[in-house]
């Protein structure tokens, strides 16, 4: 059952966080679907600009409509990752999405209020909710390679009240990729918590949305490398974060590298293994198992599993 993105973050306000999930195929897609529905949680299926060109925009969603039909008990939300003011109209005029994501981060705090502003005034009249960016995220997302600048708490208050969004990425100390934070001495590897504190303060029961969340696993980076990758100093954000930041006001946790790095693995893995085999169903039968088990961990750490019949309760008693 598809569900509005604001309809999830009431129910996990405080007290857990959804996964956002990025997928770019099916049996990304597949995979997702066995691991939260095993995992009994909710989730939040993240599609990016860069996921709806790889293809035809299209064939994500009509993989997603088929999912909903084979498991009706999953519920979830169809988010647009990353959107700018073209793909986000496009998103919402589809009739498809739940939510979007207006990232003008980019631009100056006055801009990137216009910019929001426009996109939640035509997402509002269709029912979606927008999701903004203020401050930058470090690293690279697809064609958007930033600098990470921490969001100030006070300008954060004065953008969700000028622009109207309805959760926002915070910067506090994540950055997007496997390259997260190099280690220092002295230097605390994780989330600025004193950043979301604060945030939380000024804008009570307003939703904060966590990107760069991958906890890119040692053990992991470990097996691409034993396999012929090479990924050296690849570091991600610690898993025993999560659950504090989601108390916090953190509702949405944005992973995508981690599902990346369990196809990396599957794969190098597999043709290692079985170099006379040419198949893209056998690694590929492997790859949806591995990620819906790397889903049903990630949705423990986050605590939305075992949340699914709650959230279908509480969303009746809500119609
Ligand atoms: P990771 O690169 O840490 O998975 O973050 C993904 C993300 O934030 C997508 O918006």
């Amino acid at each position: 059952m598809i569900v509005t993105t604001k309809q999830l973050f009431k129910v996990a306000y405080g007290r857990f966080a959804i996964g956002a999930y990025n997928i770019n195929n099916l049996e990304q897609a597949y995979g997702l679907f066995l691991g939260n529905l095993r995992s009994k949680a909710p989730f939040i299926i993240q599609i990016s600009k860069g996921a709806r060109k790889y293809t035809d925009k299209r064939f994500l969603e009509a993989i997603i409509r088929v999912a909903d039909g084979i498991f009706p008990e999953a519920i979830f939300a169809v988010h647009l990752d990353h959107g700018d003011e073209a793909t986000c109209y496009d998103c919402i005029d589809s009739g498809f999405y739940s939510s979007v994501m207006i990232d003008a981060s980019h631009e100056s705090f006055e801009k990137n209020v216009e910019i929001t502003r426009g996109v939640v005034e035509r997402a509002h009249a269709r029912g979606l909710s927008v999701e903004a960016e203020l401050g930058m995220l470090g690293g690279v997302e697809e064609d958007i390679v930033g600098h990470v600048c921490l969001t100030d708490p006070d300008e954060a208050k004065r953008f969700v009240e000028k622009s109207g969004c309805d959760s926002l990425a915070v910067a506090i100390g994540t950055s997007h990729g496997a390259y997260k934070f190099k280690a220092e001495p002295g230097k605390k590897l994780g989330l600025h918590f004193e950043v979301i504190e604060k945030i939380q303060q000024l804008l009570p029961g307003f939703p904060m949305v966590m990107h760069g969340s991958s906890s890119v696993p040692k053990a992991e980076i470990d097996r691409i490398n034993a396999a012929g990758g090479s990924m050296k100093d690849a570091s991600g954000v610690p898993e025993e974060d999560f659950l504090p930041a989601a108390k916090k006001g953190v509702c949405k946790v944005n992973i995508d590298t981690d599902g990346r790095l369990v196809w990396t693995r599957v794969h190098r893995e597999f043709f290692r293994d079985h170099p006379e085999k040419f198949d893209l169903r056998d690694p590929g039968k492997v790859f949806v198992e591995e990620y819906a088990k790397m889903l049903e961990h990630k949705n423990t750490i986050l605590g939305s599993a075992g949340r699914l019949d709650e959230v279908r309760g509480r969303i009746q008693v809500d119609q």
